[in-house]
């Protein structure tokens, strides 16, 4: 098939060459020139492990191509997929801005028959006014407007979007649903495909994020707990989540869940329930306590410091979560500040963070290597669970320190270990 996708970004770019890497034709299609012109010139603008090697092999054998804007070249594709960002708007509600932009634009162009996908997350209703947005300003109506959520998580994109657990499809007449299941034929099979109304596809993907984002910050909330109590959060997750109806994933404990995603998803989910009279109490309890709680990793940080004195800290990660290079709504975008306004200086080594993170971190020392950013410091502060991290030389580490205070916010080493070795270690939810 030939599929136009709109929007080069992590949901776009994965799903493109997914699909292209699956025998269709693909072009991606963005309006950020410099993005298209790293493109096409073999290069990936954002880092997801595998996405390079899938752009050289699909732009060899012709499956992929790049373009800049919505122009006529989309008039020979039976598929067109928005992936355009769906950001947090003025109250809270999504912002649709670029998907509104988006169905204007191809309008203009799509040929008789062409299905309308709407990848990015949008609220429920968003499918009806695409679709009377490009009636408006279309000279034929036989097009049709499916919804298609994306479940893919960043850093494991491509192994999501190739081995998902469930394609979610809103759909409303069988010839769609049959273009669908030939969309996805080589990637997964039929009985991964839940086919539903429109607007409960929408629902599915904000209900799907906000109960994440809920276990998230209850399992947070049980650490604190822990920590008071002298129990331990690790054994915690493992006893309630060897309940089947429970489940293991998801709970493990952090310093708040940030990205392009979770925050966003909830505080819309929250505007909707508003918007219909179906208030979303639980959700709001969400939204607030993961505030409360990166507000709070800098106390506990300062906690064991020595505020008259002026101090070093080095910190491991500062993008929203490991295998990323995305700093949207990242929890250090709270914590660093807020150490810097308590007098601290501030070194940091991210394996991939650097150059999105030195757009909008201000004085911190960019650091090449964890080693680096522990030297001299007075605590070390490790945010992301980069397996590089997990496998340092803790003897090295210790050395370069002034002061051997780990304070581990993924808990990716184990306590009595680090005691041994001479470490000053806190983690969190574990006594
Ligand atoms: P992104 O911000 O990384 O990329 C969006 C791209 O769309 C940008 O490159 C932008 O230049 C382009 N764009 C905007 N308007 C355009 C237009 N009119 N014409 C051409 N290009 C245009 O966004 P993302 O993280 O890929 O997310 C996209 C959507 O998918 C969002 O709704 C998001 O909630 C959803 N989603 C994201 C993820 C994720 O892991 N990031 C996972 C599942 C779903
Ligand atoms: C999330 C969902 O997992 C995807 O299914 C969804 O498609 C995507 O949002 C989206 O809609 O954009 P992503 O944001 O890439 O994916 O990252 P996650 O791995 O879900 O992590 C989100 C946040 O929760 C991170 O800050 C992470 O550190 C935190 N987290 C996750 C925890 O603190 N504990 C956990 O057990 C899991």
């Amino acid at each position: 098939m030939k599929i136009s996708v709109i929007g080069c970004g992590y949901v776009g770019l994965v799903s493109g060459f997914c699909f292209a890497d699956s025998g269709h034709k693909v072009t991606c299609i963005d309006n950020n020139d410099q993005k298209i012109g790293l493109l096409k010139d073999n290069k990936v603008p954002i880092y997801e492990p595998g996405l390079t090697e899938l752009l050289l092999k699909n732009v060899e054998n012709s499956n992929l191509s790049f373009e800049l804007n919505i122009t006529e070249n989309i008039k020979d594709s039976e598929i067109v997929l928005i992936a355009v960002g769906t950001p947090t708007g003025e109250n809270g509600d999504a912002n649709l801005t670029f998907v509104h932009q988006c169905a204007k634009e191809i309008a203009e162009f799509i040929s008789p028959n062409t299905q309308i996908i709407i990848k990015s997350t949008v609220p429920v209703g968003t499918c009806d006014a695409v679709e009377d947005i490009i009636k408006e300003n279309c000279v034929h109506s036989e097009f049709s407007v499916i919804s298609n959520p994306e479940f893919l998580r960043e850093g494991n994109a491509i192994n999501d979007f190739i081995n998902p657990d469930r394609i979610v499809i809103g759909a409303d007449e069988q010839t769609d649903k049959k273009i669908m299941i030939n969309l996805y034929k080589d990637i997964t099979t039929e009985d991964k495909i839940l086919f539903t109304s429109r607007r409960s596809s929408e629902l599915i993907k904000y209900a799907s994020n906000s109960m994440l984002a809920m276990r998230i910050i209850f399992i947070n909330e049980i650490a604190d707990l822990c920590e008071k109590i002298g129990a331990d959060v690790t054994d915690i997750a493992k006893g309630i989540g060897l309940d089947k109806r429970i489940g293991p994933h998801f709970l493990e404990p952090g310093p708040g869940f940030g990205g392009s995603c979770f925050p966003k998803d909830a505080r819309a989910l929250i505007e909707s329930g508003k918007k219909y009279d179906a208030p979303q109490t639980l959700l709001e309890s969400v939204i607030l306590g993961n505030e409360n709680r990166k507000k709070n990793i800098s106390k506990k940080i300062l906690d064991k410091l020595d505020k008259q004195s002026e101090n070093q800290i080095g910190i491991l990660g500062v993008t929203f979560k490991a295998e990323t290079d995305d700093m949207r709504e990242s929890p250090s975008l709270i914590i660093i500040p807020d150490l810097q306004e308590n007098g601290m200086n501030i070194s940091v080594y991210d394996p991939e963070g650097e150059k999105e993170a030195s757009k909008i971190l201000k004085d911190v020392n960019w650091k090449k290597t964890a080693y680096e950013a522990a030297e001299n410091v007075d605590c070390l502060v490790i945010l992301t669970d980069w397996e590089e991290f997990k496998n340092l030389d803790l003897d090295k580490l210790k050395n370069s320190m002034k002061r051997p205070l780990i304070y581990d916010f993924r808990n990716i080493f184990d306590p009595d270990m680090m005691t041994e070795l001479g470490f000053e270690y806190f983690s969190i939810g574990r006594g």
